[in-house]
């Protein structure tokens, strides 16, 4: 294996997603490796687990779409980022902010799109009582959970699934899946 990526991972919140890139990325075979992490939440229980690693970590405010966005650029640029994985980043990125990305962000959205994008997918999964859910991992583009699928896991919806159990296990997968499409990018 030649040079690894240098990525960046984007997070607003707990982070399991980010924990298991970043334990993938200590695998050498394993085409990025996580050189930056960003948060738009001071809270994100993500942060802990980049320290806990010595990964540097950024907390930017993104009240403010166009600062936020420029602090973030700067940073990217310093640490000569290649590659960014969102991971419940909880923000939209801009067009313009995507463009200098092209084709080099990706994030992980817990339904299988096209379908249930945005928020409270396994709600409304429920609602349209669906025989199947899962996760797929896509290229972000302006508009949102719509960019180029990569990869998707598909799983049963169980009878007397709850919401709670739909997130938890929905999510075991998640974790799966998001290393596996990085590797299938880069292969
Ligand atoms: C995941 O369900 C992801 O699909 C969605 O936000 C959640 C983030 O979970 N975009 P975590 O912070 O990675 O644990």
């Amino acid at each position: 294996m030649g040079k690894k990526i240098r990525s960046c991972i984007f997070i607003s919140g707990r982070g399991t997603n980010l924990r298991s890139i970043i334990d993938h990325s200590k695998n050498k075979n394993f085409p990025i490796n996580v050189a930056l992490v960003i948060s738009n939440n001071i809270k994100a229980k993500g942060l802990n687990y980049a320290k806990k690693n010595n990964i540097p970590f950024k907390f930017y405010n993104s009240s403010n779409q166009i600062s936020f966005e420029k602090n973030c650029l700067l940073e990217l640029k310093r640490k000569k980022i290649k590659f960014i994985c969102l991971a419940g980043f909880m923000k939209m990125l801009s067009s313009n902010f995507i463009k200098k990305f092209k084709h080099k962000i990706v994030n992980i959205h817990p339904s299988l799109l096209p379908k249930f994008k945005g928020l409270n997918t396994h709600k409304r999964v429920l609602a349209k009582r669906e025989k199947y859910t899962g996760c797929t991992v896509h290229f972000v583009t302006s508009k949102l959970d719509s960019g180029k699928i990569i990869l998707q896991k598909k799983i049963v919806v169980k009878k007397n699934e709850t919401e709670g159990s739909l997130k938890k296990r929905v999510l075991k997968q998640e974790n799966q899946l998001y290393p596996k499409a990085i590797k299938l990018l880069f292969s």
